[in-house]
C-alpha cells in the first residue's frame, strides 16, 4: 500500500470521449489545461461491452509526452496478459479490476516487478470487502461511479460509502473515482476522501477544460485541508 505522505490532489482526464483521431492532441489539450496524469481507458468487448485501444496505442503517445503519467484502467478479461507489453509501452499505473482476476496477489506482485504502480478497480456491484486482505500490495484503489464500458453516464452517489471506508480505514492510500465525476457532484466526491479524480466528458466536453478542472481541483484540495484540519 502507499506510503506515509498524505494523499495529494490530482486530477486525470479520461479521453474516452474525445477526439481519438487526434489522441496526441487531445491529451496535450488536458495537460495545457492543468491536468497532473492522464487516464486511458481500455476496453476489451469482453469485460466491458465496448472496445478502445491497447498497448500499441499507448507506446506510440508515450514518445509525445515523455513526462507524463499515464494511468491504464485495464477494463479487460485476463488483465495479468498485458503487464510486460503495457510497461514497455511506458505506462506508469495499471489499474486492473478485481472481477477479472484471478490470482490477485500474483498480479499485484506482477505489476510491482514490472515497475508500474498497481491499481485495483472495483466495479459499482463489488464490495469493498473484496481486496482488504490484499491492501498492502496495491498503491491505488479505483471505485468505480458508473458501470465500466462508456463514458457520459450518471454518477452514482451511493459509491461514496466505499470511498469514506476507504479513507477512514487507509488514510494514506491513493482513492481514486472514475465516472459521471465533473463539477456537479465533486463536492461529495472530495468529502468522502477521494484524491486522485478522472473525469471524461464533463472535461473533454467543455469549452474551457481548464476551468473544469481548476473547479475540481479546488474542491478537491479544500476537502483535503479541512480534514487536515481536524486530525
Ligand atoms: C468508463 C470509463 C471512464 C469514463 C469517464 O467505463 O472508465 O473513465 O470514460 O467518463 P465520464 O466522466 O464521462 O463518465
Ligand atoms: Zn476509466
Amino acid at each position: 500500500m502507499s506510503g506515509h505522505t498524505l494523499p495529494c490532489c490530482k486530477i486525470g482526464p479520461s479521453i474516452l470521449c474525445a477526439d481519438l483521431s487526434c489522441l496526441a492532441d487531445e491529451c496535450r489539450k488536458m495537460i495545457h489545461s492543468g491536468a497532473d496524469y492522464l487516464h486511458l481507458d481500455v476496453m476489451d468487448g469482453h469485460f466491458v461491452p465496448n472496445l478502445t485501444f491497447g498497448h500499441p496505442i499507448v507506446k506510440c503517445l508515450r514518445p509525445k509526452m515523455p513526462d507524463i503519467y499515464f494511468d491504464m484502467h485495464m477494463m479487460v478479461q485476463n488483465p495479468e496478459k498485458w503487464v510486460e507489453s503495457m510497461a514497455d509501452a511506458g505506462a506508469n499505473q495499471y489499474t486492473f479490476h478485481v472481477e477479472a482476476c484471478e490470482d490477485i496477489p500474483a498480479l499485484c506482485r506482477k505489476i510491482q516487478e514490472s515497475g508500474m504502480r498497481v491499481g485495483v478497480g472495483l466495479k459499482p456491484g463489488t464490495p469493498v470487502e473484496t481486496i482488504l486482505p490484499y491492501s498492502d500490495l496495491f498503491d491505488v484503489v479505483l471505485i468505480m461511479t458508473v458501470e465500466p464500458g462508456f463514458g457520459g453516464q450518471s454518477f452514482m452517489e451511493d459509491m461514496m460509502s466505499k470511498v469514506q471506508y476507504l479513507r477512514t480505514n487507509f488514510p494514506y492510500l491513493d482513492i481514486e473515482v472514475d465516472g459521471g465525476v465533473g463539477p456537479n457532484n465533486i463536492d461529495v466526491v472530495a468529502e468522502a476522501g477521494a484524491n486522485m479524480i478522472v473525469s471524461g466528458t464533463a472535461i473533454t466536453g467543455a469549452s474551457d477544460p481548464s476551468q473544469v478542472i481548476a473547479l475540481l481541483r479546488n474542491s478537491v484540495e479544500n476537502a483535503i485541508q479541512k480534514s487536515q484540519l481536524e486530525r
